[in-house]
This record gives structure tokens, sequence and C-alpha cells, in this order.
């Protein structure tokens, strides 16, 4: 048991050494990973009903608190979305490809397109200005696009 621990904390830590000191968070054990992927694919539907909601409600209601709210919500996603993805939380029954712990640098940057396009939805919404606010949201529907092109599976 011992030995297997070291195992599992020993090879993320040799990758990070290796990706220049980084090393994604560590996965403890099956229950870890299980819970990990449920908590992740419970914000990610929440921010597909979000997406949902700004086209569809607050989009054509041009209500900018309702906006402000919701980008608040995918910033914080954004930001909580590498911890979310533990080193070898992908298996059979789950879209997450291992490429995204072999390419976990890559898998942040995308992380945080996602989330500067949600500051910049943000930003729309604070200054009351329905075009940069319909730009903006086209900006966030690309970033979770381009996120899932490269590490989601189809
Ligand atoms: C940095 C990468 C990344 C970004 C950005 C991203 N996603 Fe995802 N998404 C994933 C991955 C990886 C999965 C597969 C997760 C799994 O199965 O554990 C996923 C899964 C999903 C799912 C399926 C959840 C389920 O029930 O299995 C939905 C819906 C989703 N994403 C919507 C979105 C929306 C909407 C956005 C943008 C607002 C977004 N995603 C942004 C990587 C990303």
């Amino acid at each position: 048991m011992f030995k297997r621990i070291m195992i599992l904390v020993g090879i993320p830590v040799l990758i990070g050494v290796t990706l220049a000191g980084f090393q994604p968070l560590m996965a403890q054990s099956d229950d870890a990973i299980k819970t990990a992927q449920e908590e992740r694919k419970k914000r990610f539907k929440a921010s597909g009903a979000s997406m949902k909601a700004l086209y569809r409600e607050y989009l054509p209601a041009q209500d900018y608190q309702a906006i402000k709210a919701e980008a608040t919500v995918l910033v914080k996603w954004a930001k909580d979305m590498p911890e979310a993805f533990p080193f070898g939380s992908d298996s059979d029954n789950d879209e997450a490809k291992p490429n995204i712990w072999t390419d976990f640098e890559g898998f942040k940057s995308a992380a945080l397109v996602f989330e500067e396009a949600s500051l910049e939805l943000q930003n729309a919404a604070e200054q009351n200005d329905i075009s940069l606010v319909k730009t903006a949201i086209g900006g966030v529907g690309a970033s979770c696009k381009a996120c899932h092109k490269k590490y989601r599976k189809k």
C-alpha cells in the first residue's frame, strides 16, 4: 500500500519536475477520481445552462445585472478548472482526453482563454453595452469549443 502511494505520488512529481516545476494535482484514490469527475461534470453542465440563459434570456432582455452575475460564475469556474482535473482522472466512461495530463500547460492555457473571455463579458456587462456583450458571449462560446476540440472526447 505504502509502495503504491509512493508510485502514485512519485510519477506526477517526476513529470512535474520535467515540466519546469509544474505538477498537476494528484489523485489519491479511485474515489477521489470519481468525485472529481462528478464535480466537474456538474459545473460543466451548469456552464452549459449559463450559455443558454445568456443567449435566450439575458441578451434579448438586455439584463446586464444577470449577465454580469453569470460571467462572474464562469470566471470562478475557469480559475478552478485545472484543479478539477487531478492527475489521471480519466476513464472509459468519462470525456476527458488523456492529453489533458500530458499537455497540462496547454490545458491550463485553454482554461485561461476561457477565463479572459468571461472577464471580458463581465466588463461588457458593466458598461451596459449590448453590442460588446454580444461579442463577448461569442468569445466565451468560442473558448468552450476550442478546449473541447483538443481535450474532450466526442
Ligand atoms: C479548458 C477546457 C475546457 C473549457 C474552457 C470548457 N470545457 Fe467543457 N469540457 C471539457 C472537458 C475536458 C470535458 C469532459 C469532462 C469529463 O467528462 O470529465 C467537458 C465537458 C463538458 C460538458 C459535458 C458535461 C457532462 O455532463 O458530461 C459540457 C455540457 C460542457 N463541457 C460545456 C462547456 C461550456 C458551455 C463551456 C464554456 C462556457 C466549456 N464547457 C468550457 C473542457 C473544457
